[in-house]
């Protein structure tokens, strides 16, 4: 990993977790906390990529609200107005996973530029870093909003690329969702994926370059690569 300069991180499940949204969820309604986060998190990433496909770009935010209503009726909750924007907001309210302040932290502090490359809008990958006083540990928050396509297109991780400044080559990617790690990689990012639940990676046509259980183990293979 010598030659890494910079690294790009994926925001929602990388460096904060979704599922923190289920307690909110699990308080509105009793036991199907969990079960209302899956489908709401796997239906707000289906609709990014079929909004991609489609040419039909909305913000984040929207595609998160519109994946809720899905769930609700999937589900058969009585999901009203209220409820659905106050679970919304639980979004801009997410937990970074336990390790990750101080992985940041370390990280600049070896002189690598780091940055945010989400699908999220620029608002709500500004009140969920804000939230959890993660704002100064980055020297960009990249939201794929200027281009108005998600990841994995390639016009989304450009935008990293020219924040930077720097060749692909140069700028480590990193993410815990398969699907992202094959885009980047794809792309032509060197790819970390972060695999905190033993999971499998996607079979198409890629493998990261390499797989570690948190940013910890991150900082630490950087370390052992110098
Ligand atoms: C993101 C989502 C897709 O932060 O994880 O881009």
């Amino acid at each position: 990993m010598d030659h890494i300069k910079a690294i790009a991180f994926d925001l929602y499940g990388t460096l904060f977790d979704v599922h923190s949204v289920s307690s909110r969820c699990d308080e509105q309604f009793p036991g199907r906390g969990q079960e209302i986060s899956n489908v709401w998190r796997q239906k707000q990433l289906e609709y990014t990529w079929l909004r991609s496909l489609m040419n039909r770009y909305i913000p984040f935010e929207h595609v998160t609200e519109e994946a809720l209503r899905y769930t609700g009726r999937h589900l058969g909750l009585a999901l009203d107005d209220n409820t659905c924007r106050s679970l919304s907001d639980a979004y801009l309210h997410l937990q970074p996973f336990a390790e990750v302040p101080d992985a940041l932290r370390e990280l600049r502090q070896r002189g690598l530029k780091l940055a945010i490359l989400s699908n999220g809008s620029p608002h709500s990958i500004g009140a969920v870093v804000g939230h959890a006083g993660l704002r100064n540990s980055f020297d960009h928050l990249l939201s794929v909003d200027p281009v108005r396509v998600y990841k994995p297109d390639n016009r989304a991780y450009e935008l990293a690329e020219h924040a930077f400044g720097l060749n692909r080559t140069e700028i480590l990617f990193v993410s815990s969702n398969a699907w992202d790690a094959t885009g980047a990689r794809y792309f032509g990012f060197p790819t970390a994926w972060i695999n905190r639940g033993g999971k499998v990676f996607d079979e198409m046509g890629q493998r990261p370059d390499w797989e570690v259980n948190g940013l910890d183990a991150l900082v630490k293979l950087l370390g052992a690569a110098k």
